[in-house]
């Protein structure tokens, strides 16, 4: 293990950002994630995201879409990524796949396995996808191509990075459906996408995603478009199947009730940066953000009495003229003068290995209900 898993320091570029966190408390933070004896899971780090920035030019100005982003992923670990809609996770796990625009900038790193993904050629790239890094879209149509059965494509899956005959490539797909409980997986091969139901369809893009053993499948709201019983079933077999072929999953959605089962670790995006950074424990029980507390706040509860949703008022600000201070500003029930000038970078709270972007993460820690923030503001709101 190294002694710098997690590069927070690297923010350097943040011109904002706030003058009293020093080096020395950044060196402290990095070495709290790369502690052998407080390693976030265990198993090796396969994949070290480092300050990964990328920015689409457009005719209104440059789109910020990703100003920063540091994690690193360990062997079969679930790791969560959760924001609201337009925060940057699509985008940034796509620069990892090398499926952006060539018109998107992008910078920092993304070492998998000691080379640097964003920097490898095409080929390279490519030999790596689908192949060492799965990946599974929201909507498994635009994933499917409507015109060749189920086996044929995942047959062609395999074929595409090993040279093994049809046969073998058919046989390992059925067993691939059977993995992922689809009955009669060997007559279900013959089917085209169309005949698949939406959850059996997601299904199978499960089995395309593992079919070559991947380490890493980055699961992009794998569910959204599913009803809330299948959802549960595909979620579950998503881990059973993660499980079963050791891979590292990368769970990307904008409901954090999806990743309350699921993820060892979460990491919570606004406006394009990483706000917060602990187990999912921790972060559930006791967020150090206020944004993550807006978004507990407004997940259903469970017991019926208090089951009212409380959204966060206000809306996410533009990627193109950021507020100044920190981007939840306007949005924060806590903001004070400082939010409003600096921004603040992730800084290491009271809890272990527990990381978030506030400068009074503080008053968090004092509260037993951190989510009452909101729920007092709405309510005067009503
Ligand atoms: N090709 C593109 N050109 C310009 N802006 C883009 C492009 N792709 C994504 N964006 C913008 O980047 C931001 C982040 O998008 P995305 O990562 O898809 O969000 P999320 O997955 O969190 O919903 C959004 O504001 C989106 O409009
Ligand atoms: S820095 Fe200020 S505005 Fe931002 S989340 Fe913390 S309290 Fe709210
Ligand atoms: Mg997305």
């Amino acid at each position: 293990m190294t002694d710098d898993l997690y590069p927070v320091g690297a923010d350097s570029r943040n011109d904002n950002r706030d003058p009293q966190v020093t080096e020395a408390e950044n060196a402290h933070v990095s070495s709290a994630w790369g502690g052998s004896d407080s390693a976030p899971v265990k198993g090796e780090e396969i994949l070290r995201v480092e300050d990964l920035t990328v920015g689409f030019p457009t005719e209104d100005g440059l789109v910020r879409a990703v100003r920063g982003v540091s994690y690193s992923l360990h062997e079969r670990e679930v790791l969560g990524i959760v924001g609201e809609s337009g925060s940057g996770k699509s985008v940034s796990s796509m620069a990892l796949m090398g499926l952006l625009p060539k018109t998107a900038k992008v910078t920092g790193k993304a070492i998998y396995r000691g080379k640097d993904v964003l920097t490898m050629s095409e080929g390279e790239q490519r030999s790596l996808r689908g192949r060492k890094i799965a990946m599974i879209f929201q909507d498994p149509m635009t994933a499917l191509n409507p015109v060749y059965s189920i086996g044929d494509q995942l047959a062609e899956a395999v074929r595409s990075h090993e040279a093994i005959s049809k046969k073998a490539a058919l046989k390992r797909a059925e067993e691939m459906l059977d993995l992922v409980g689809i009955p009669q997986p060997s007559q279900r091969l013959r089917n085209y996408p169309h005949e698949f139901s939406g959850g059996m369809r997601q299904r199978a893009m499960i089995a395309m995603a593992v079919i070559n053993d991947p380490d890493i499948i980055i699961a992009d709201e794998p569910t959204t478009a599913l009803d809330v019983t299948v959802q549960a079933q595909i979620l579950e077999k998503l881990i059973e199947v993660k499980d079963a072929v050791n891979a590292a999953i990368i769970l990307i959605t904008h409901d954090l009730g999806v990743v309350a089962g699921m993820a060892h670790n979460v990491l919570v995006m606004y406006a394009g940066r990483p706000v917060e950074l602990g187990s999912t424990d921790d972060t559930f029980y006791g967020p150090r953000m206020p944004y993550t507390a807006g978004l507990l706040g407004s997940m259903p509860s469970m017991t019926g009495a208090d089951s009212r949703l409380r959204p966060i008022n206000g809306a996410p600000p533009s990627l193109i003229n950021l507020p100044s201070g920190c981007p939840f500003n306007p949005r924060c029930p806590l903001a004070t003068e400082k939010c409003r000038e600096v921004e603040p970078i992730l800084t290491l709270t009271d809890h272990h290995d527990h990381l978030a972007a506030c400068h009074h993460w503080d008053r968090m820690a004092e509260s037993e209900d951190p989510t009452a923030f909101f729920r007092a503001e709405s309510e005067d709101a009503l």
